[in-house]
């Protein structure tokens, strides 16, 4: 079955035109990794996925229907986290925040909820975290959590924002394979953002790289050339492949290691 399918899709940021007419269809089960530079639009693809940014030309369909927003089919983890209100919480507070549309306040559940939220940790192999104060996890371990509140629900669909961005490669490795277990188990669709591609070579179906308002969507041998990226870019870029990494580079310098420090 198709689970997203982007038709023509032009989306639009006040005068800025971040995709213009973009085609692309991702089956369900897919763990599509979306790269692109820094303003290439992943996180207002997710966000439009969402239904909380409309195209501005084009459609969008998940499963066959347009995106609405508050849909119980998307799990989502922001690039953008919410200050975490009181760091007294501890880890299950901040999943069960989630049900039912509670936000950082201090929820009071039923046995379902509680049962969902007991669920979602048990999923990223995060009990032992829940009992913990916010203020005594690790960044990693935090987003650990987050992934469980994306989780809350079962999505069809878990859209993940930049959830490497301020790991150590040995931490990034293990959201990754957290990420791969859990969406073969469920069966679930992957739309996982990255400003790197090497931690997610081995996760992967396809891969979609944005850029210049285009998108790219195919294997990573498809599309990680020389050819189709410098087509993307409408500049010189070479693609390199040292000892199972690869390593993009433009005329400019490194593109995705530039992205790295414009990150920081
Ligand atoms: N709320 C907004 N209002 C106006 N412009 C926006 C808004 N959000 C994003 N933009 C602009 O839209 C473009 C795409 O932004 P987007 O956040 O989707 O990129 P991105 O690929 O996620 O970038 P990054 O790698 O930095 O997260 C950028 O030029 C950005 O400045
Ligand atoms: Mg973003």
């Amino acid at each position: 079955m198709t689970a997203i399918e982007l038709d023509r899709l032009t989306l639009r940021r006040g005068e800025r035109t971040v995709l213009a007419g973009v085609d692309a269809t991702i089956d369900e089960g897919e763990f599509i990794g979306v790269f692109g530079p820094n303003g290439s639009g992943k996180t207002s693809l997710l966000q439009a996925l969402l239904g909380l940014l409309r195209p501005a030309a084009g459609a969008i369909r998940l499963f066959g229907r347009p995106p609405m927003h508050g849909s119980p089919i998307c799990g989502y983890l922001p690039q953008r986290r919410s200050a975490l209100a009181d760091l007294r919480l501890r880890g299950w507070d901040i999943v069960a925040s989630a049900v039912n549309g509670y936000r950082w306040g201090l929820p009071i559940l039923g046995a379902e909820g509680r049962r969902e939220v007991a669920w979602a940790l048990a999923t990223v192999e995060a009990d032992e975290l829940a009992r913990r104060p916010i203020q005594q996890l690790s960044g990693g371990e935090v987003q650990r959590l987050l992934l469980a509140q994306a989780l809350l629900g079962k999505p069809r669909l878990l859209l993940l924002d930049e959830p490497l961005i301020s790991l150590d490669p040995h931490y990034q490795q293990s959201v990754v394979e957290l990420v791969k277990r859990v969406q073969r188990t469920l069966g679930m669709t992957v739309l996982f953002t990255a400003h790197e591609i090497n931690p997610l070579l081995g996760a992967m179906d396809r891969v979609l790289y944005l850029g210049h308002g285009r998108a790219m969507l195919g294997t990573v041998d498809e599309v990680m050339t020389s050819e189709v990226l410098s087509r993307l870019y409408d500049t010189p870029i070479d693609v390199l492949h040292v000892k199972g990494r690869i390593i993009v580079v433009a005329a400019h310098g490194e593109v995705e290691a530039d992205a790295h420090r414009h990150d920081a």
